[in-house]
């Protein structure tokens, strides 16, 4: 029998240990933290004093230290504040998924060139089994995360995407919108656009994800894994297919970052090679199970699949490349899908929401786009002109 003079001691010992775990299993981590990233404090009550206002705002802010092993990752990611800090800035995260130098990156540096530091960061998954020459520059200097290879066809794609949301989420508790883009996409509105739409507009309290039910190939996607590998958590009526490029609210990144349950189902081994694309599937699917209403059904990214090339949509060429294009698609309407409708308090039929990125792009398309990127990409007014 504890005495009762000890019992309170001993319960206190036992709080802490929670505490004591976590931060030894932190300690052990530093020793595995990519260099990349030059993390300015190991401190890791960041992460859970996060509620706690500072008076004393440092200059430097703290930052977690982002563990390598996805699982610890998404499990740390999962525990962040849905919210970020009351009274901070918004920030937007530019998460880029690539195997192969960024071709338009003079463009993005453009796009950035001019803007706040304190409005956006940007992030690379970059699959190490590649090399990548030119390197990282500019903006996205020193932003490559720890990165896994991914190939389509397998889940790695979706897995990359789920790394890359988890690590920002952890890097910056301001990051509040989570953009995924690929190397063949292209900004075609000004950064302040981007930001206003995603960041400080009402329809900015949604998350811009294509959700897309009753697609061709809908059985043969979600049977991709074996006959009734999905179930019982995802039923054929549950799957959902959308691009792979969204944009993401902080609640839905955390949302990600804390499934199992459906990730464990989109995870496995395709049996079919031809109609396996989790990284087109898991997260409508998610996201539509968890919160069609905090969706807005559609991408915000354009892309012409009017030209199928095995699998792959149109790619544009440079002789193609000139404002009419970059003006049409502005006026183009994005694909909205029924989900979210239900019960909503909008309806898709009345929604136009702009397209911010494009693709898909040839590298060789960067010079045209360089011409106009000051008269038209970047010029929110260009193409008002004409009917
Ligand atoms: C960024 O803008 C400044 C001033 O407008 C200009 O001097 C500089 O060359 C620009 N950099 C890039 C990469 O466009
Ligand atoms: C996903 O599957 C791969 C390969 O089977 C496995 O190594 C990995 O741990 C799985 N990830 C999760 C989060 O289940
Ligand atoms: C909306 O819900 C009603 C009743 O729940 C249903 O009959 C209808 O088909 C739904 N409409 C859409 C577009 O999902
Ligand atoms: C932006 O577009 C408008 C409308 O086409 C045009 O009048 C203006 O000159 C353009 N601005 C620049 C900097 O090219």
């Amino acid at each position: 029998m504890l005495s009762p003079t000890l019992f309170p001691l001993f319960c206190a010992l036992f709080l802490c240990l929670p505490v004591a775990v976590i931060f030894t299993v932190q300690r052990e981590l530093t020793g595995v933290v990519s260099p990349e990233f030059g993390f300015r404090s190991l401190s890791v009550f960041s992460l859970y004093s996060r509620n706690v206002p500072d008076a004393s705002s440092p200059a430097v802010p703290i930052r977690p230290i982002i563990p390598k092993d996805d699982a610890l990752l998404l499990r740390l990611a999962s525990l962040v504040n849905p919210n970020q800090p009351p009274g901070s800035t918004r920030k937007l995260a530019f998460m880029y998924l690539t195997t192969t130098p960024l071709p338009f990156a003079p463009l993005w540096e453009k796009f950035f060139n001019g803007s706040s530091k304190e409005l956006y960061n940007v992030y690379v998954h970059a699959d190490p089994t590649r090399d990548y020459d030119p390197p990282f520059a500019g903006v996205f200097a020193n932003r490559v995360i720890h990165s896994e290879p991914s190939q389509r066809y397998t889940p790695t794609l979706a897995a990359a995407a789920r790394r890359i949301i988890a690590h920002a989420l952890l890097d910056d508790p301001q990051n509040y919108m989570f953009a995924l883009l690929s190397p063949s996409c292209v900004p075609i509105r000004s950064f302040d656009f981007t930001y206003k739409t995603l960041v400080t507009s009402p329809s900015s309290r949604k998350s811009f994800i294509e959700i897309l039910k009753d697609e061709p190939w809908q059985y043969d996607r979600w049977a991709a894994r074996g006959f009734d590998a999905m179930l019982p958590e995802v039923r054929l009526e549950d799957f959902r297919i959308g691009s792979q490029f969204w944009v993401l609210k902080r609640r839905h990144a955390r949302v990600v970052a804390r499934d199992r349950r459906i990730w464990e189902k989109f995870n496995q081994t395709c049996v079919r090679e031809d109609t396996c694309y989790p990284e087109e599937n898991y997260f409508p699917t998610l996201l539509n199970m968890r919160d069609p209403r905090g969706c807005v059904p559609a991408t915000l990214t354009h892309v012409d699949w009017t030209i199928n090339d095995g699998g792959h949509p149109r790619m544009y060429e440079p002789e193609e490349v000139a404002p009419e294009l970059i003006v049409r698609i502005r006026k183009t309407r994005p694909r909205y899908g029924e989900d979210g409708i239900n019960g909503s308090d909008w309806s898709a039929n009345e929604r136009t929401d702009p397209f911010l990125f494009a693709r898909k792009f040839s590298p060789e398309a960067l010079e045209p786009l360089m011409g106009m990127a000051r008269s038209v990409l970047f010029n929110d007014s260009a193409g008002d002109d004409d009917v």
